[in-house]
């Protein structure tokens, strides 16, 4: 037995693995790493084109986020939510920087999910209003409101749950729910909110949430007039617009944030994953003055034992100036023409794939059983034949030592951010070559 297959039996048998049956666990094999690629407990390298799970940003092993994070263990490590400390303050400062408009208040939590949650709440605290509006196929996290504003079916393990959602359709131009194309339609996506809203009462709703852009449900790039779409109805409407940006934002699409593309400055903003590179557990909740405000006299009713951790704290502000002095942003954007140009590349070589798109460093492809009539490989939520060639394809890409998100009828591509062109492109000829063994 390899080194790696003793360590996983070991593991397996007391820690669970998340979202998923026991038996039908894909472990990932990972002791260390640099830059995109990471190697496993045999000494195999494998080229990480899902960043871990969407939040390796800035890479593997980067000395800088190793060393702030040594500084602050030493100095440091264990502190009461009301501390006051140097990494803290830095923090709060240099994500009032980056951060959209005048957002420039902070709630510090551990995960996505907790951003969400106190998104949530927060909501309903300034406004006094409780129902929320969400996506169809959204996800927005793994705890109770969270799950309960998600809109893909992981949200139906957890159901009933929060009362007051209302759904809105998402802006997947690629199969329109509204049967349009995006050439022609009115932005029945974007307007539909007007509709929704006037259905369940304004004055009963207190935000909507929307991902900057899509994450692992279809990497859906929305038409550059939907964002402000949806900002302008919130105001007409008096309606909080909430960006989850944990997925999309840290460069994930070329600018710090999805929604700076479209210059929309949401009222709170949702942010984890990337904010930490995934060195350590953090989640951020943004919100403009007006919402802060709030709680100048009101008490703020949300809170945790470890409220801005030292070590998350450390960790974030350091890689906020490793974003910055590495141009890491600028080279996400830089690289989205090769990515764009390989995933085509792709796609004219296998009938298999009916559509492709990405922006940034964010790409997916969406596989069909029929181009012309865009037919998915599998239907909604429905598990591929393990012999098909979807069923084979995570074996197939796994023995190339590619780490990349299969997930329904779609393969995503987002590598750390750091990686190379060439390696950008290594990769996607190994989706090639998998793609290519599994239609033979
Ligand atoms: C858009 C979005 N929101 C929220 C979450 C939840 O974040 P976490 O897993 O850190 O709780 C995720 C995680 O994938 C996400 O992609």
């Amino acid at each position: 037995m390899s080194a790696a297959d003793a360590l996983e039996r070991r593991q397996r048998r007391h820690v669970l693995y998340t979202w998923t049956a026991q038996n039908a666990a894909r472990p990932v094999p990972i002791a260390g790493g640099e830059g995109a690629w990471f190697v496993d407990h045999d000494g195999g390298r494998w080229l990480d084109f899902e960043s871990q799970v969407f939040n390796c940003n800035i890479g593997h092993g980067h000395p800088r986020l190793i060393a702030a994070l040594q500084a602050q263990a030493a100095e440091l490590a264990c502190a009461h939510p009301a501390a006051v400390f140097e990494a803290k303050a830095a923090l709060g400062e240099k994500l009032a920087e980056i951060t959209p408009g005048d957002i420039d208040t902070f709630f510090l939590c551990l995960s996505g999910s907790e951003a969400n949650e106190n998104a949530l709440k927060i909501a309903r605290m300034v406004t006094g209003r409780s129902k929320v509006i969400a996506r169809r196929r959204s996800y927005h996290g793994a705890s109770m409101g969270s799950l309960s504003l998600t809109g893909d079916r992981r949200r139906m393990s957890a159901e009933p749950g929060l009362w007051g959602v209302a759904r809105i359709e998402d802006p997947y131009c690629y199969q329109c729910p509204f049967g349009l194309r995006p050439d022609s339609c009115a932005r029945q996506c974007a307007t539909q909110l007007a509709h929704v809203l006037e259905m369940e009462d304004p004055s009963t709703v207190a935000a909507v949430f929307v991902e900057g852009v899509t994450g692992a449900n279809g990497g859906f790039v929305p038409p550059p007039d939907y964002w402000p779409t949806l900002r302008r109805i919130c105001d007409d409407y008096g309606v909080l617009l909430v960006a989850d940006e944990v997925f999309s934002g840290f460069g994930r699409t070329g600018r710090w944030f999805a929604v700076d593309h479209w210059g929309v400055v949401p009222d709170m903003i949702c942010m984890a994953k990337g904010v930490t590179s995934g060195y350590a557990a953090l989640g951020v909740l943004g919100m403009r003055p007006h919402v802060a405000a709030h709680f100048a006299d009101e008490t703020l009713w949300a809170g945790l034992t470890t409220y801005a951790h030292p070590l998350a704290c450390a960790v974030a502000s350091e890689a906020i100036d490793v974003y910055r002095d590495e141009g890491l942003i600028e080279h996400a954007a830089a690289l989205e023409p090769v990515l764009l140009a390989g995933l085509e590349a792709i796609k004219a070589r296998h009938p298999i794939v009916g559509d492709v798109r990405g922006i940034g460093l964010l790409g997916t492809l969406e596989l069909v059983s029929d181009r012309d009539a865009r037919t998915p490989l599998v239907g909604y939520g429905a598990k591929a034949d393990p012999d098909s060639p979807l069923g084979r394809l995570p074996a197939a890409l796994r023995a190339r030592r590619l780490h990349c998100l299969v997930r329904g009828h779609m393969v995503f591509v987002t590598p750390p951010l750091s990686i190379t062109a060439a390696d950008l492109e290594h990769g996607l000829s190994l989706i090639d070559d998998a793609l290519t063994e599994v239609t033979a």
